[in-house]
């Protein structure tokens, strides 16, 4: 009698290889020192699989003890730091189930019936990014909750507000800090939809197409926390429709970051001189003593670069894959994982820079004092008195070349020369053309007169819990 052959290669898949794997194979295919990472849904993944193999009657109570048991003894190992991962086995699930086998032998061998990696992937993924969508959750209410403070801290105060970049209406700060919380307000529905959406579990589905074996798909989504499980096993294998959402709900958090990035570099800026970072947030120049530079802004601006990038991978990484599964997937969680990393920290010590963050309220305040910033509040002040507002704003647009000739602002002018533009103008014009009464007279729902501007903040304190 012959020897029988043995695998070829030493996997747990290696039974009909003849030729061990190429080590520029094993060191191109591997993706062990990433997807590491997911260790912990792996492990909690397994336990629920195993428990529900044994109420179904395809383990004993034995060997599930002895799995549960193995597998909590990896799970310390790996918290530790001690468990020595191999990057021959490839990725985190066989690293796992094949220290399993090697601890308790054949009940190890058992658990990976009616499951494929293919499944077992999704599951760690979704279980994974269900937390990052909590943790973004709570990292989006902190930053919510800086500019609610900085609004109230800052309510009755006025800016120029821009279009264009140029001064166009005079403005609450608090209004401006708001506009931000509204963003991330959204930014925060998104979340709580995206984990919404992705919380049925793939478990099950095995490789594509179902199992014949008697499981119980429903035991162990609920043990999970799943609210259900996915409808279609060939759809679910290769299903990567979550991690593009998330990601492309990052996206916006961090493009909302990076606009407000933006005007903090120009707001510290000497040209602008609106606020002041505190200097535990900006860094020196190592030849220009003077310089104090707004490096968090800077680098949380130019960082989204790198998220935008990981939404391209994915999105280019989905397109054109035939179903179900193809290893292409395995490509998926490098730049999901460094979304998380990028976002978390820049909404973090945003949200820390903006509470030491404070306003130059003078200088604001003097910013709208020049530019004319009030001229639409005459040509509504015109329109009240029946002149149709294309008209009005003709007679406005020449009062303001000639302010700009004279080098003078509109409260400036005497009214006779007001008055010259229409006949309309009588003296009751100077209280819309004050900034205060500018900002003030916005009471359109939305608007930024104080009465609004103090309801928006009272609604979002509620909202956060700080009222
Ligand atoms: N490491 C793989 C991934 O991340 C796991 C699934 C592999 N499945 C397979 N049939 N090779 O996609």
């Amino acid at each position: 009698m012959t020897e029988p052959k043995k695998s070829g290669s030493g996997k747990m898949w290696g039974g009909r290889f003849s030729e061990g794997t190429a080590a520029s194979v094993e060191a191109f295919s591997a993706s062990i020192h990433y997807d590491s990472r997911l260790y912990k849904y792996d492990i909690a993944g397994s336990k629920a699989h195993a428990a529900m193999l044994a109420s179904q009657g395809i383990l004993t109570k034995e060997e599930l003890a002895t799995i549960t048991d193995g597998l909590t003894a990896i799970e310390k190992e790996i918290d530790q730091g001690t468990f020595e991962f191999r990057r021959e086995l490839e990725d985190i699930h066989m690293n796992i189930e094949k220290s399993l086998v090697e601890r308790i032998g054949p009940a190890g061998a058992k658990l990976h019936s009616a499951r494929s990696r293919n499944d077992q992937v999704a599951l760690d993924f979704k279980m994974y990014l269900r937390d990052q969508c909590d943790t973004l959750i709570l990292l989006l209410d902190d930053i919510r909750k800086a500019f609610v403070l900085l609004a109230r801290k800052y309510l009755g105060n006025i800016m120029p507000g821009y279009t264009h970049m140029q001064r166009a209406q005079p403005v609450q700060i608090a209004h401006h800090m708001l506009a931000y919380y509204e963003m991330f307000s959204r930014d925060r529905e998104r979340m709580v939809d995206c984990r919404k959406r992705l919380n049925l579990s793939p478990l099950g589905c095995a490789a594509m197409a179902g199992t014949g074996l008697p499981i119980d798909r429903e035991q162990v989504a609920k043990a999970l926390g799943f609210d259900g499980v996915t409808a279609n096993s060939m759809d679910t294998s290769g299903d990567r429709d979550y991690a593009i959402e998330f990601t492309s709900d990052c996206t916006m958090i961090q493009l909302h970051l990076s606009r407000l990035s933006e005007e903090l570099v120009l707001w510290s800026s000497q040209e602008f001189d609106f606020v002041n970072i505190s200097d535990k947030f900006c860094t020196g120049s190592s030849i220009m003593p003077q310089k104090k530079n707004p490096d968090i802004p800077e680098l949380i601006r130019g960082k989204s670069g790198r998220v935008v990038g990981s939404l391209m991978t994915l999105i280019t990484l989905v397109k054109g894959l035939p179903l179900t599964y193809n290893r292409d997937l395995q490509e998926d969680k490098e730049p999901v994982f460094d979304t998380v990393d990028t976002v978390s920290a820049s909404l973090s010590i945003m949200a820390e820079l903006l509470e030491n963050l404070s306003f130059n309220t003078t200088r604001m305040l003097d910013a709208t004092k020049t530019g004319c910033i009030t001229a639409t509040d005459l040509a509504d002040y015109l329109v009240l008195r029946n002149v149709p507002f294309r008209e009005a704003h003709g007679i406005v647009g020449r009062a303001v070349a000639y302010c700009l000739e004279k080098g003078c602002e509109l409260p400036d002018l005497t009214l006779e020369e007001l008055a010259s533009f229409s006949k309309e103008i009588s003296k009751d014009v100077y209280e819309v053309l004050s900034v205060e009464g500018s900002v003030n007279s916005r009471i359109s729902t939305g608007g930024t007169a104080i009465q609004r501007v103090e309801e928006a903040v009272t609604a979002a304190e509620k909202k956060l819990g700080i009222a």
